[in-house]
């Protein structure tokens, strides 16, 4: 942290234990200024191909927030999601009207937080316009920051070496932005994603071929997924039930309690585990034989909580074998 975004933090703290309401904006120039990346290939054939097989599927019919049915496709109105900028603030990763002192914050609090030295293991390079500060001679974007606590989280409530080794899948993995960090913390090569909308499963694909990530981790299309039969041990969902519709969500639970998964771990948008209408998901879980294990703020500070990049809650279930 540099000397003054430590002193804008201190400053902020103070006046926020005080009851003052502060918004320090940051100049553009207090974000790291990063090289643009050069678009990532996709095949926009198969896109097309992919988006009318999607279409077909069941799932599509009870899909959830609009934003995801009209971004079945790159076109004008995707703001953002473009291959060359995919990991800039868009619907996949919230970037926007957050200032460099909330980033600092929330890097500190990650950094707090490693006690498995995950940073050792990946970084942030600002490829395809993520947005980043520079702080103690790293790059910080909230892929990076939002991967280690999530992973930190995982690593401290699950059986030793589970992450090495078990088969992960991350439903719902927009561009495998969590997929990319589990690659690179761990050496399990048994790790999946896969998604309910043709565009991120493409550059989900895309992504982690650029990242030299393929052969450990694999992307399955949703035409893929009722033939894809072996059991999963962990399955993952951020941001991304929250976007669904119940009976979209159901489906999934349906197809983890067939693959007998042991442990899914839901990081909503709205706490409960809750969808962004605030139905609960806990019934569709307990009717499953889904069990709470584990829950922690992504912040425990409640103050960090208020300032950090988008506070959350951690939820871990459980589901034993009938
Ligand atoms: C906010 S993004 C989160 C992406 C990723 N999990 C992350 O945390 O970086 C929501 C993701 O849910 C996916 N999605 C939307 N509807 C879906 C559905 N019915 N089934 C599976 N995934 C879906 C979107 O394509 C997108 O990848």
């Amino acid at each position: 942290m540099t000397v003054t975004s430590r002193i804008k933090a201190d400053i902020w703290r103070v006046m926020q234990a005080t009851g003052l309401e502060v918004s320090i904006r940051s100049a553009k120039s207090d974000f790291a200024a990063i090289a643009p990346s050069a678009p990532l290939p996709i095949d926009m054939d198969e896109l097309q191909r992919l988006s009318k097989v999607y279409r077909s599927h069941p799932l599509h019919e009870v899909q959830g927030l609009e934003v995801w049915k009209k971004r079945a496709e790159f076109d004008p109105d995707l703001k953002g999601i473009d291959t060359s900028n995919f990991r800039a603030h868009n619907a996949y990763v919230w970037q926007a009207n957050y200032s460099a002192v909330d980033y600092a914050l929330s890097a500190l609090w990650a950094e707090r937080l490693d006690s498995f030295g995950m940073l050792e293991k990946t970084s942030e390079d600002g490829a395809f316009g993520a947005q980043c500060i520079r702080m103690n001679d790293r790059l910080w974007s909230r892929d990076l920051m939002d991967s280690i606590l999530e992973l930190t989280f995982l690593t401290d409530h699950l059986p030793a070496g589970y992450l090495e080794e078990k088969k992960v899948i991350d439903i719902g993995a927009g561009y495998g932005r969590l997929a990319h960090r589990l690659a690179e913390i761990t050496a399990n090569g048994n790790l999946y994603c896969t998604d309910g909308i043709a565009l991120s499963t493409m550059l989900c694909r895309a992504y982690l071929r650029f990242r030299r990530l393929e052969s450990r981790v694999s992307v399955l299309n949703l035409s893929d997924i009722s033939g894809f039969t072996d059991n999963v041990d962990l399955a993952i969902n951020v941001h991304s039930f929250s976007e669904m519709s119940v009976e979209a969500v159901c489906w999934w639970l349906d197809w983890l309690v067939e693959r007998q998964v042991h442990y899914l771990f839901i990081v909503p948008n709205k706490p409960g585990p809750a969808l962004n209408d605030q139905t609960s998901l806990m019934p569709l879980l307990a009717a499953r034989g889904f069990t709470l294990e584990a829950q922690r703020s992504k912040y425990e500070d409640p103050l960090v909580g208020k300032f950090a990049l988008h506070q959350a809650t951690y939820y871990l279930f459980g589901r034993t074998q009938r």
